[in-house]
């Protein structure tokens, strides 16, 4: 196999040096980006997936040894390197302890620096182990199977947290795949109730005419095929929860009745005028937006207002990109249960998890969870995920996730418009990136300074 370009993070403050630095690695082939400040390389690291970081310990701000630290956290497997101003032994000492690879004391030879690199690069490839992750998988970063430390899910968790405790109606909203299900599941067995049944009722999976009696029960005769009484889902999870699955497919008439139960905790079971009392918690999902629904007059005002007493809304994979890192880990172990024990535990290139980390998921956590099961069957004899181990759509992320997240609907497009707001969005996202520079966006997309320039005249025209 060819080697890969590696991605190179080179964080200093002094600029003059930085740039001769940049230059030399740039010759020996390293793919090299430059941060001025520990702050600059933060964000930069956020959602960049780099082999190799160095950094001068000093820095303004954010210092080099709480960037070692937080890079790999991150990147358990990323190389970091430390420049010491004053080669005090001490404070390189930590910094190591902290998780860097090695330091350089200053004022140093560059090949000094390359012999370090190449020593990292080679005793990478030998090492497979990713401890530091999995102890943080353990430590923090889950609610109950529920994995994620993004400052969106980190904030998820405190109110799940938050509201478990209570009997209140919660109403989770989220796209396919981002964790609506284990979400209800959390909140259950983070409550009293968990000693009872958490019931689940997807309301879309089931014919209209059955829904009813699936929720309320029937009895014997109710309507053909009613041989016996029979409880329904409501019943079942007296004292417990409810997980009502897509709650925005349900008919304008069942919604009237489920209106009910929530607002008197009472109802009849199909075909019978016995009324019966239940005291079920309800959580509600819904991948629609209920709001819209209520707009457009499919869904209820006051039943979306008695559901949607506390709102969680679970945010796409797309725009926690941070998580995937973690996921990935907990997704690996996951699926390393079935082999043999004496196998080594799995790692993944830094290659595929920037295609991880590039690509946009339109399935989110089901689909990422999907690709990583099915890299694994790959990846027979080895104990790393490369790149060409992922599904197809996910290598060359670019141009094929795009098409494969958009649906043509059955009544077509507007080529040309939607062709305009792809454009126009790409664009916003490179200026987004490169803090407005758009000499910088101009080359992350491969244009020209001026074409980039004249298309934004355009688009804003259209
Ligand atoms: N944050 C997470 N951490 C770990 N696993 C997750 C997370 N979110 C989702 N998953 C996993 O992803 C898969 C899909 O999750 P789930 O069924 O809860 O999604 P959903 O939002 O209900 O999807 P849908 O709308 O398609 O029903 C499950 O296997 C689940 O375990
Ligand atoms: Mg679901």
């Amino acid at each position: 196999m060819p080697e890969q370009t590696k991605h190179l993070l080179l964080v200093e403050d002094e600029s003059a040096l930085r740039q001769a630095v940049a230059e030399q690695l740039g010759d020996r082939g390293y793919q090299v980006e430059q941060a001025g400040s520990g702050e600059a390389a933060l964000s930069r690291i956020a959602d960049f997936a780099f082999d190799i970081i160095i950094t001068d310990l000093r820095l303004p701000g954010i210092d080099g040894s709480a960037l070692v630290q937080a890079a790999v956290e991150r990147y358990p497997d990323i190389i970091a390197i430390v420049i010491t101003g004053y080669g005090t032994v001490k404070d390189a000492v930590d910094v190591i302890k902290r998780g860097a690879w090695d330091f350089v004391s200053k004022p140093f030879q560059i090949d000094e620096l390359l012999h370090v690199l190449d020593a990292a690069l080679e005793q990478r490839r030998l090492k497979s182990e990713n401890a530091y992750l999995r102890a943080q998988l353990e430590e923090r970063y889950r609610f109950e199977g529920i994995v994620g430390k993004s400052r969106a899910m980190t904030r998820v968790f405190q109110l799940l947290e938050t509201v478990a405790v209570t009997s209140s109606t919660i109403l989770i909203s989220g796209e396919t795949g981002t964790g609506k299900e284990v979400a209800a599941r959390a909140i259950h067995h983070n409550s009293p109730r968990r000693i009872h049944r958490f019931v689940a009722l997807n309301c879309s999976a089931i014919p209209e005419t059955l829904l009813e009696a699936e929720l309320f029960g029937h009895v014997r005769g109710a309507f053909t095929g009613a041989v016996g009484n029979r409880q329904g889902r409501l019943e079942q999870a007296n004292k417990g929860t409810l997980f009502l699955d897509e709650v925005g497919t349900m008919s304008q008439a069942l919604q009237m009745k489920l209106l009910r139960v929530l607002q008197e905790r009472e109802f009849e079971r199909v075909g019978d005028s016995h009324t019966i009392k239940v005291d079920v918690r309800v959580i509600a999902a819904t991948n629609s937006d209920l709001a819209r629904l209520v707009a457009e007059g499919q869904f209820r005002e006051d039943l979306f207002y008695r559901l949607n007493v506390i709102p969680v809304q679970l945010p796409p994979l797309r725009d926690r990109k941070e998580d995937i890192p973690l996921l990935v880990r907990h997704f690996l172990d996951k699926f390393r249960g079935d082999g043999p024990p004496t196998r080594p535990p799995m790692t993944v290139s830094q290659e595929a998890m920037r295609q991880l980390m590039s690509y946009q998921w339109p399935g989110n956590v089901r689909q990422l969870e999907n690709a990583i099961e099915r890299a694994t069957a790959f990846t027979v004899g080895r104990s790393q995920i490369e790149a060409a181990d992922l599904p197809p759509e996910i290598q060359n992320a670019q141009e094929p996730a795009l098409s494969s997240s958009v649906s043509l609907p059955d009544d077509g497009l507007d080529l040309e418009r939607f062709i305009a707001s792809l454009e126009r969005d790409l664009i916003q996202r490179s200026l987004d990136r490169t803090g407005g520079n758009k000499g910088k966006a101009a080359k992350l997309l491969n244009l020209k300074r001026t074409t980039l320039v004249e298309k934004i005249k355009r688009l804003e025209r259209v």
